[in-house]
């Protein structure tokens, strides 16, 4: 049993001043105005367009929260913000923080979601802004490469094989298994939007002659292969349980006998309650989708065992489920 929070962190929990002078930060792109050379907030103001006297609340704020230096009257960036916060630094991770702006009105809504069951969202911003969706998985993508190579390492692959990364994204995955495993080959299969930035990422791993790349709906196209091992990370807590229950079953359908497929995801424990990160997640999925929900490893399992797989499994608590396609099957 965890201790109880104490006021203090109760007051703390409730405070969210700072995030919001951040994310606004970020959207006004005012680590990128400062880039390079200290300004005075009449200088950053006229690069952002902004008036002055507020900005400079706004800025001091920042210096307090020690993403900014103040000397004299001149502003600047402190390094980690030079670093991951300038646009123009190819360690920006602003377009992430921008999501998290873009989703703040829906929060406000959430009291009225739970009030109703209703929710208030008819799209996910990866639909309406489809720049933003790319620029953020761009940025996932940079991260998630340095655990893809483990988890590729963890699923023990043998010899050659043909893999379908379902939703790849940047193809993140597809492309730590190919360099995990040399005799793998790949084929990332995404919506059209998305695999632009996908077949930059392949070209930057030198992997174009390894890994596929094929545009469709994984809901209602064909999926190609047969496959050997197929993996779905990340991309089942934006559907509902029965289009994940009928997208599982497809998938079975285009492994090859013995052929398994990994389940990877935010899975909730039995009871509900953790792990912690993902109870948010599950909020935040109810808040900005129309239709998602955080499942727990128990509904993966039920999908798999139900479209025919056998050695039904949790490989990883709350993180990944894999079943295999029998040879009789
Ligand atoms: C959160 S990202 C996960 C990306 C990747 N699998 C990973 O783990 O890094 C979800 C991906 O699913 C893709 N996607 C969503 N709906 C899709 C659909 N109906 N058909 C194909 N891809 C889809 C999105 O374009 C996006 O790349």
């Amino acid at each position: 049993m965890s201790r109880e929070l104490s006021l203090a962190e109760i007051f703390q929990l409730g405070y969210y001043w700072e995030t919001k002078i951040l994310l606004t930060a970020v959207k006004l792109d005012i680590f990128s105005a400062l880039d390079g050379k200290p300004k005075t907030a009449k200088e950053a103001a006229d690069r952002i367009a902004a008036h002055e006297p507020t900005l400079c609340l706004l800025l001091n704020a920042l210096v307090a929260m020690r993403l900014l230096m103040k000397e004299g009257n001149v502003y600047g960036n402190s390094s980690t913000a030079e670093k991951h916060l300038v646009r123009q630094s190819p360690q920006y991770i602003g377009h992430l923080l921008q999501l998290h702006h873009a989703e703040w009105n829906n929060w406000g809504k959430l009291e009225d979601t739970i009030r109703t069951g209703q929710r208030s969202v008819d799209r996910h911003v990866f639909e309406t802004n489809p720049e933003l969706g790319s620029n953020v998985l761009a940025v996932l993508h940079r991260i998630g490469q340095q655990s893809g190579p483990d988890f590729a390492k963890r699923l023990k692959l043998m010899g050659p094989g043909r893999m379908l990364d379902l939703g790849g994204g940047a193809g993140t995955n597809a492309i730590a298994f190919c360099q995990v495993y040399p005799e793998l080959t790949a084929t990332v299969f995404d919506l059209p939007a998305t695999l632009s930035l996908t077949e930059k990422t392949v070209k930057d791993a030198g992997l174009e002659s390894r890994i596929a790349l094929v545009p469709g709906d994984f809901n209602r196209d064909t999926l190609g292969g047969p496959y050997d091992v197929v993996l779905m990370s990340d991309i089942l807590h934006y559907q509902t349980f029965d289009t994940n229950a009928a997208l599982v079953s497809k998938v079975f359908t285009h492994l090859v006998p013995g052929g398994r497929l990994v389940i990877k995801d935010r899975f909730l424990d039995e009871a509900g309650t953790g792990p912690a990160w993902t109870t948010a997640f599950a909020v935040h999925i109810l808040v900005n989708t129309q239709q998602g929900s955080c499942y727990r490893t128990s509904d993966a399992i039920q999908w798999m065992t139900k479209a025919g797989f056998t050695s039904v499994a949790e490989l990883e608590k709350t993180a990944a489920v894999q079943g295999v396609k029998s040879r009789e099957a």
